[in-house]
Order: structure tokens, then sequence, then C-alpha cells
């Protein structure tokens, strides 16, 4: 595999912009050429069990585990299964109480975290179906699972992860609608339309790309800040915490992400003219309460810098920046909305000087506990 730079000066900014090329070998071969089905090879023996399961259980750490939460959405969503998304280092060491028609799902890009191998260790005596979606084939957690889907982002280098989450999303969108589909609870036409979102992924992500240039101005803003904050809601919720987590890994920017609704149970206390809260204010169900949450903060003389669709004009009269994505359907709006926010991460890293590729005191794989 190609593991240089290339024309890139670190790792973590060519793998941010791979990511119409990785997300694209995520659903290759999978998605059929006139996107009328999906199949999933590395769960094709165990369907039969999969349509049985009565709730999923996620778990992961980390990035993966925020992606989990993503996933928490789309299978209830779309086949109407109930999740519970797990930290794994949590889950190991509670008595989880499993059912026999259970599907454990462990997300891992490395496929060697020790917490959430150890996770999968602890129910692999009960009858419950367990799944890995890894990104490195012949992994620890790939090869002790019944089955799974692996993502196909190729190596990912950057501690800071990137490209493994916009794919490990792409594998579980695939397996909802899949699942969804058999299940009768999609129709034949809302499989297809769903399938042809999938694949307008990759234009949609290079659309984003294309405006680094106007990101890494308002990075240029906010760099000196101590502290920001992120809110979203619905499967955006997941979105801010990823953000946050980006931003802190990295740039050591104290950040936290919220479901917007909890701002007023705590962290809007923390808002004065300092603090920039990073908003994802796409035109979903979730936009007018975005609107008002935004009005709370901005009436705190919080900075808001707001993820929005483009031709927005609501949100764009009350923040102090918007950042335009293209119109995307709420199944793969998560994949498209966590791009500026990576690229937001890392040029404001860059300009505090950090060490992007290679953060302080943390590790690409956490094998040890
Ligand atoms: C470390 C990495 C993160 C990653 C997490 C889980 O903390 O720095 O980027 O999300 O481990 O890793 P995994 O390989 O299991 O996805």
């Amino acid at each position: 595999e190609n593991i240089d730079k290339g024309e890139y000066e670190h790792f973590m900014l060519k793998e941010i912009h791979e990511q119409p090329v990785t997300v694209q070998e995520t659903f290759r071969g999978r998605v059929a050429m006139d996107e009328s089905k999906i199949f999933l090879g590395g769960i094709s023996d165990v369907m039969p069990k999969l349509l049985e399961a009565k709730r999923i259980v996620i778990v992961a750490c980390g990035t993966s585990w925020h992606a989990g939460l993503v996933g928490e959405y789309l299978f209830e969503k779309y086949a109407r299964i109930p999740v519970e998304v797990e930290y794994a280092s949590e889950f190991r060491y509670r008595d989880p109480i499993i059912f026999d028609n259970d599907l454990i799902i462990a997300i891992s890009q490395s496929g060697e975290t020790a917490d959430t191998l150890a996770a999968i260790r602890k129910v692999k005596d009960s009858r419950a179906t367990i799944l890995g979606i890894c990104n490195v084939a012949g992994s620890s957690i790939s090869r002790e699972t019944h089955a799974g889907v692996y993502t196909h982002a190729g190596i990912e280098i950057g501690v800071a992860s990137t490209k493994a989450f916009t794919s490990q999303i792409t594998v579980l969108t695939m397996m909802a609608l899949l699942l969804g589909h058999k299940k009768q609870i999609l129709s034949t036409e809302e499989y297809q339309k769903l399938i042809h979102e999938l694949t307008l992924v990759p234009d949609k992500i290079r659309e984003v790309l294309a405006i680094e240039d106007q990101i890494e101005k308002i990075a240029a803003t906010y760099k000196d800040a101590s502290n920001a904050l992120y809110m979203g809601r619905g499967a955006l919720f997941p979105v801010a915490l990823e953000g946050a987590l980006k931003l802190k890994e990295i740039s050591y920017i104290h950040a936290e992400g919220y479901p917007a609704a909890e701002m007023k149970h705590g962290p809007i206390a923390l808002i004065d003219e300092k603090m920039p809260v990073f908003a994802l204010a796409l035109n979903d169900n979730n936009y007018e309460k975005m609107i008002s949450n935004i009005q709370e903060v901005k009436a705190r003389k919080g900075k808001v810098i707001a993820v929005v669709t483009k031709g927005d004009k609501a949100v764009k009269s009350m923040a102090d920046h918007v950042i335009e994505i293209p119109e995307a359907h709420e199944a793969i709006a998560p994949m498209i909305s966590i791009i500026p926010l990576q690229i937001l991460a890392y040029h404001i890293a860059l300009m505090r000087g950090c060490n992007v590729d290679q953060p302080r005191n943390l590790a690409k794989s956490v094998t040890v506990e």
C-alpha cells in the first residue's frame, strides 16, 4: 500500500482528502452497479441469525464508538432494531445480559484495541452472533468474530482517525439498509433510493474538500481559543462528539460535544464572548430546534460557527460564520458534515504548531489496557 504523504504535509490531511475514494472503496463491489441491491459477502452466511436479532449491542472505543452511535440511528430508523452502544472498556468489566438472539458488533479500525477485543471475548461463550467491522484484514478482532465486513479504507497513519470513521459509517449504513430491506421494513423503492444516496457520498465529500480555504480562514479566527463546544441533534449529535474529539486530540483545545438540547442543563453556563460553539444545523427535521439553540448561544454572546445546508438563510443571519455543505439526505448527513470539522481541527492544530500526525500522549492503536 502507498504509505507516503504524497503531495500532503501530513498523513491526517492526506487521509481527510482520501475520503471520496475510501468511502467508494468501502461500497465498491458491495452495492450493485445499478444501485438496486447491497451484497455483503462477509455476513451472508450468518444472515438468518441477523434477521432474527432482537437487539444489537455495539462495542467500540474512541472514534469507532462515535461511528457506533451513528449506527444506532441507522439501525433504529431503517431496520427497526434496538441498539445499545457501549464503551468496550466499560462493557468488559460489567456483567452484561446477553440474549441468544443478540447481535454484537465490534467496531475497530485497527482490530487490535485491547478493550474492544476483551469485550468480544467476554461474550464469546454466549449464543449471540458476533460481528466485526474492522479496517485491518486479519487483525485480532476480525479473527475472533463469527463474521464481519471490512471497511477497506486503506492503511490509516494519522493518530486522529478520519477516513476510518467515514468508512465505518458506510458499512453500518449498508448493513442497516440491507437488514431493513430483508425484513421488509424498507420497500424496494425506499431501499434503492437510500442506496442511491449512499453512492452520492464521495462527490458530496469532494464538494466540502473544495472549500478547505474558507474553513482554514475560520480556523485562523479561533485558533487561540481555550475551549470549544460542539452541538448537534439526532445522528448529528455523534458528529458533534467526533468534531470535539478531533479538536482536542490534535490541537489540545478543551472541547466537548453535546446534544444541542442538553446545553441548557449545564454547558450554557460556560458561554461568553470567548466561547466558540460549533453547531450542526442542516435543513433536517431538527432545523427549527437548532435555530433556537443557536439563538440561546448568541443571547449569551457566544461565537457560533454553523455547518449548514447550501443556500441556508436563517442560520446565516444569526451565526458568526457558516460553512455550507451540499444538501444531503439524513442517512448520509453524518458522513458529509464531519468533513468540515476534521479540516477545521487539522488547521487549528497546524496553526498552533502541534504535531498533527502524532499528538502527545496518544497512540494509533491502544493494545494495552
Ligand atoms: C485510539 C486512536 C483512535 C481510535 C481508538 C479506537 O484512541 O487514537 O483514533 O478511534 O483508538 O481504535 P480502533 O482501532 O479500535 O478503532
